[in-house]
């Protein structure tokens, strides 16, 4: 089978990096794992270095992160911090001595120090003359986040170094990793789950959130950990020449040192003890996510350099294929959504997997279920890849062993036993019953959760002994005090006076929500915090929207005609009509602020982007003229207003002067967007 060109594939690598950069560093939420992430990363780069013609100014490799969002002030770093390279076995371990061995010689004898590998977020702590002066997040490696207010609260940052005798440079970087402890995410998820607030998906993106609160109270009440492990001191002398000196410098300084560290004389006895190092990761209070194994004299390190001006070559990561392990799938179970979509998982017998008990793991959908013929009774491969869920793999078939029958899906939703339906070119399975009441559940959970209404103190648990006392049936009855009151409250368990008001206030506070966020909250199939963003801007009121046709919809710039029909199908239902009737009378408001209308100075009028911009990331500048009014294109038009171009900008220059179309640079498109309206 032939695959795409490697121009088509080189492109489809992009999108799925910046899709996953996206995800993490501005949306928090992982969508892969990091070694999906790394191997896409690592093949884009093979692909490039062939073929150099397929390099573009904006590719994901000449990235290091995201660029700073705007709330805290920018802080440079005296010396960019860099990512690392991976090493995924011992041969890739092997051949990264063997390239630098190539440019000095003398690393294959220089022996290597092997640390763990924190899984946190990357700091930088800058002290002048013994004294922690300003802390940042790496944001893109050049210029990341001033957070120095937040990370005083971290109490095991030394605000005043220790030792006499003043053993530190006069300025210094000290580079280290922010986590959290699994002990104290586990307790801080506790916590919230009493309060009625979401828990945390997982440790290092709630570490990168807790970082960059406005509020230091808040990062102080997480109570963050941190590992230091490396120092940049341009410009001035450190008395030390080894990194496994500095470890213990870093140490006697006051810093807290990850204790598992080991030198080694050369790479075979590196080997080794990375295989020891792996057997304990797992037992470790914070995550890990490889061995990060470093030349040892810093005398080497100028002469191997970097990478690109992203990796050096005297360090490199060593990673492990995440944890496989064969279990007795159980059983098939289904849980239904809100949008009514049927989710198998698998329930199993449990399974230690990195560290943590697996007893449920997701089996995606019916589709993969019958390809990979998972079935009841077979023992399965799971696997729990960094911070992901639990997943089945597919069942381990062995000669000989009788199986169960081929697992049929079902006809029948399992909650309501409505008929369910199929959509065609869609893999999910639904049911169509809005009124199931799996869906009615998971709905409204959505409908109260933080980027919806936001109804603070209702999780799930209260949700589901609100239904089961029959306070309520659909999300208007929240809003209905003949149902919902302090006194029915108080006959609940779990209510007491306080937190019964607290929750009463909670909902009432709700009501003042936009359009665009209740229009997100009621989960209309395919409409996410954007569109709904797009739907309340350009209707203005629930009317309006309410009335539209599928056609009109469908012209807002960015709304495929599926979803229009989505949409307008939504409130084509008498029960959707009836519930945005009850909801109108129940006082929720209904429109969208004129503010969020975005009249801006650039409203109107059509951007492309092309080429490297000085300062801005293509995603801030496209945040910075929408939010402005402004559209952005990928390709040009008549209708595009200007061109904004930056360095290296290719064919889409030339086609901009061919239409005689205007051409500005990043600072005329700065002054547009921030010129009053
Ligand atoms: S050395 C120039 N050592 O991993 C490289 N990094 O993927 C300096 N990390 O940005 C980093 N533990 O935030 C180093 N013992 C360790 C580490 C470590 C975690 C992080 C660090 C770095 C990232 C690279």
């Amino acid at each position: 089978m032939k695959g795409p060109s490697p121009a088509a594939r080189a492109a489809e690598l992009r999108r799925l990096l910046e899709r996953a950069n996206h995800a993490y560093y501005v949306l928090d939420k992982p969508e892969i794992s990091d070694a999906e992430y790394d191997r896409a990363f690592r093949e884009l780069q093979d692909l490039e270095t062939q073929h150099p013609e397929l390099r573009t100014p904006d590719s994901p490799t000449h990235r290091i992160g995201a660029e700073p969002a705007d709330k805290f002030r920018k802080h440079r770093h005296l010396v960019p911090m860099l990512s690392l390279g991976n090493a995924f076995n011992e041969t890739e371990l092997a051949e990264w001595e063997e390239r630098n061995g190539r440019l000095v010689p003398e690393v294959r004898k220089a022996g290597y120090t092997l640390e763990v590998k924190i899984d946190g977020a990357a700091v930088s702590l800058t002290y002048r003359d013994g004294v922690f002066t300003v802390g940042a997040t790496r944001g893109n490696g050049i210029e990341g986040e001033d957070v120095t207010a937040n990370l005083r609260t971290i109490d095991d940052i030394p605000l005043r170094l220790k030792g006499r005798g003043k053993t530190w440079p006069k300025l210094m970087e000290v580079r280290g990793e922010v986590y959290f402890s699994k002990s104290r995410f586990a307790e801080l998820n506790r916590e919230r789950e009493k309060a009625g607030e979401p828990p945390f998906a997982n440790p290092r993106n709630s570490a990168a959130g807790s970082l960059r609160q406005l509020d230091s109270k808040v990062t102080r009440s997480r109570r963050l950990r941190i590992f230091c492990f490396h120092v940049e001191a341009p410009g001035h002398t450190l008395s030390i020449a080894t990194q496994h000196e500095l470890l213990e410098q870093l140490g006697e300084w006051g810093f807290p040192v990850e204790p598992n560290h080991k030198l080694v004389p050369d790479l075979g006895q590196a080997h080794q003890q990375i295989a020891s190092l792996e057997a304990i990761l797992p037992t470790l209070d914070y995550g890990a996510d490889g061995v990060v194994v470093k030349v040892n004299p810093f005398a080497l390190y100028t002469e191997l350099g970097t990478v690109g001006n992203r990796e050096p070559r005297w360090a490199i990561a060593r990673k492990f294929a995440p944890e496989v392990r064969v279990t007795k799938l159980k059983e098939i179970r289904i849980n239904v959504g809100r949008t009514g979509a049927l989710n198998p998982y698998a329930v199993l017998e449990p399974v230690e997997i990195g560290g943590v008990t697996v007893s449920t793991a997701t089996l995606h959908n019916f589709q993969l279920i019958e390809a990979k013929d998972i079935r009841v009774g077979d023992w399965v491969e799971v696997t729990r890849a960094g911070e992901v869920i639990p997943q089945v793999l597919g069942p381990v078939i062995k000669k000989g062993v009788r199986r169960g029958s081929r697992y049929a899906p079902p006809e029948r939703c399992p909650v309501c036993n409505s008929k369910v339906e199929r959509p065609q070119d869609e893999v999910m399975v639904y049911c169509p019953n809005v009124s199931c009441p799996g869906r009615v559940f998971e709905s409204i959970v959505h409908f109260a959760s933080r980027g919806a209404m936001d109804i603070r103190g209702l999780g799930p648990e209260r949700v589901k002994a609100l239904l089961d006392a029959k306070l309520i049936e659909t999300v208007a009855d929240l809003y209905d005090r003949k149902r919902v009151s302090l006194m029915s409250l108080l006959t609940l368990e779990g209510f007491a006076e306080k937190s019964a008001q607290q929750l009463l206030d909670a909902i009432d506070a709700s009501r003042e929500q936009p359009l665009s966020t209740l229009l997100f909250a009621l989960g209309i199939r395919h409409v996410g915090v954007q569109l709904a963003r797009l739907l309340g801007r350009h209707f203005g009121t629930m009317r309006a929207l309410a009335k539209a046709k599928a056609e009109e919809i469908g012209k807002i710039r960015g709304v495929g005609p599926a979803i229009a029909e989505a949409v307008a199908g939504f409130f084509a239902d008498p029960q959707n009509q009836k519930l945005i009737k009850r909801l109108e009378e129940l006082h929720l408001n209904m429109t969208e602020p004129a503010a969020a209308q975005t009249q801006g100075p650039l409203d109107g009028q059509v951007y492309v982007i092309t080429g490297t911009l000085p300062s801005l990331s293509r995603a801030r500048a496209a945040e910075l003229i929408e939010g402005a009014g402004g559209h952005v294109t990928d390709s040009i038009s008549k209708k595009t207003t200007a061109v904004v171009v930056g360095a290296d900008a290719g064919s889409k220059l030339e086609k901009a002067k061919a239409l005689g179309i205007p051409v500005i640079d990043e600072a005329e498109l700065l002054r547009r967007a921030r010129a009053k309206p």
